[in-house]
């Protein structure tokens, strides 16, 4: 495919922790064979990460380390748009101008605003309930054809394309109006504890429900050694089996094999033996994406080089966008101010 043709994607993840085999699995693993094929700009969500209380020197941590962690999985920034949101002023601009374009009704019927307000009572801040325009404004800047969303993110997704759809009638084709993009591959991993819930990163109530990317070899082999199964003892994908069908959906992602060749591989094995099986799948994956991560972290100046970069490159393209918005609401153009 010419440049010309291919389809702009945007995605984003928030730095607020280490991202779990769930995130790996159901989200970046894709962005990875993205790459080939699309135009993609990825970007670490601090500004959307202050909504809720953050310790200052940890979120820069965290915000650096997760773009190393992008890196260490594969993503290339030579070929892709990889920014820290903060860096690209444009978005908290765009914001401003969208957030009067959008209805306090309609943010307030948001289930993630209604579910962040129930957990953070204490700090019901405008940012939670502008938090939608903020995801919109990122995702209308780059002009994105396509947005990689799991179930929880759907919603932002519609109230993007509203945004975008009303803004375009009142001031012409200014905005590219978004789809959703299901990748074909990418099983939802449910927790290791609770197979019948997602496998969150902020589910931490049990530390044995989730495994996380960075987290100890040994320790993420004992995880999956303690993953509830059931009174069962065949290893088969069934709905009745929650907990043998996550593991295998965990084992088939990890090895890119399908589910029947998964099966396939543990027939008339027993749970042990199973789990045994997934555990080294699962860390022998990982094992080279934490090596990876560990080289580049210590390699400052690179990491320095792709964060200025990736800043320069995404700017670009978000403030050509910003200037026409500028243009189109009334306000003085002055490029280069
Ligand atoms: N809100 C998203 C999440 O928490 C992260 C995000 C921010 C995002 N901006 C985005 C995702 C734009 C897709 C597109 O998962």
């Amino acid at each position: 495919m010419s440049n010309e043709q291919r389809k702009v994607i945007y995605s984003a993840m928030q730095p607020s922790g280490v991202p779990s085999l769930g995130n790996y699995i159901g989200a970046l693993k894709n962005w990875v064979n993205l790459q080939n094929d699309y135009d993609c700009v990825f970007a670490i969500a601090n500004m959307h990460a202050i909504t809720v209380r953050q310790e200052p020197a940890q979120l820069r941590k965290k915000t650096r380390d997760l773009l190393a962690l992008f890196l260490a999985i594969g993503i290339d920034p030579e070929k892709n748009i990889l920014y820290i949101q903060s860096d690209v002023t444009a978005h908290a601009q765009l914001n401003w101008i969208l957030n009067c374009y959008t209805y306090v009704g309609e943010l307030q019927r948001m289930t993630q605003f209604k579910d962040k307000s129930a957990k953070h009572e204490e700090n019901i801040n405008s940012g939670l309930l502008t938090y939608p325009v903020l995801m919109a404004s990122d995702i209308l800047l780059y002009k994105a054809d396509l947005v990689p969303v799991g179930e929880d993110q759907r919603q932002h997704l519609e109230i993007t394309r509203d945004i975008a759809e009303r803004f375009n009638n009142l001031y012409g084709e200014v905005f590219k109006v978004p789809e959703g993009f299901i990748p074909k591959v990418g099983a939802r991993i449910m927790g290791l504890q609770n197979p019948t819930r997602k496998m969150s990163k902020s589910e931490s109530d049990n530390e044995n429900n989730v495994i996380y990317l960075l987290d100890d070899l040994k320790v993420i082999a004992n995880k999956i050694k303690r993953a509830v199964t059931d009174s069962d003892t065949e290893v088969r994908y069934s709905e009745d089996k929650p907990g043998i069908s996550n593991l295998l959906n965990i084992y088939a992602s990890v090895t890119d094999k399908t589910i029947e060749e998964a099966e396939a591989d543990f027939k008339g094995a027993n749970y042990g033996t199973f789990k045994s099986a997934v555990a080294e799948a699962v860390v022998e994956r990982i094992r080279p994406i934490q090596e990876e991560f560990a080289r580049i972290s210590a390699d400052k100046a690179y990491v320095d080089s792709v964060i200025e970069q990736g800043a320069q490159k995404a700017a670009r393209i978000a403030n050509k966008t910003l200037s026409k918005v500028k243009k189109k609401v009334g306000f003085p153009d002055r490029p280069g101010l």
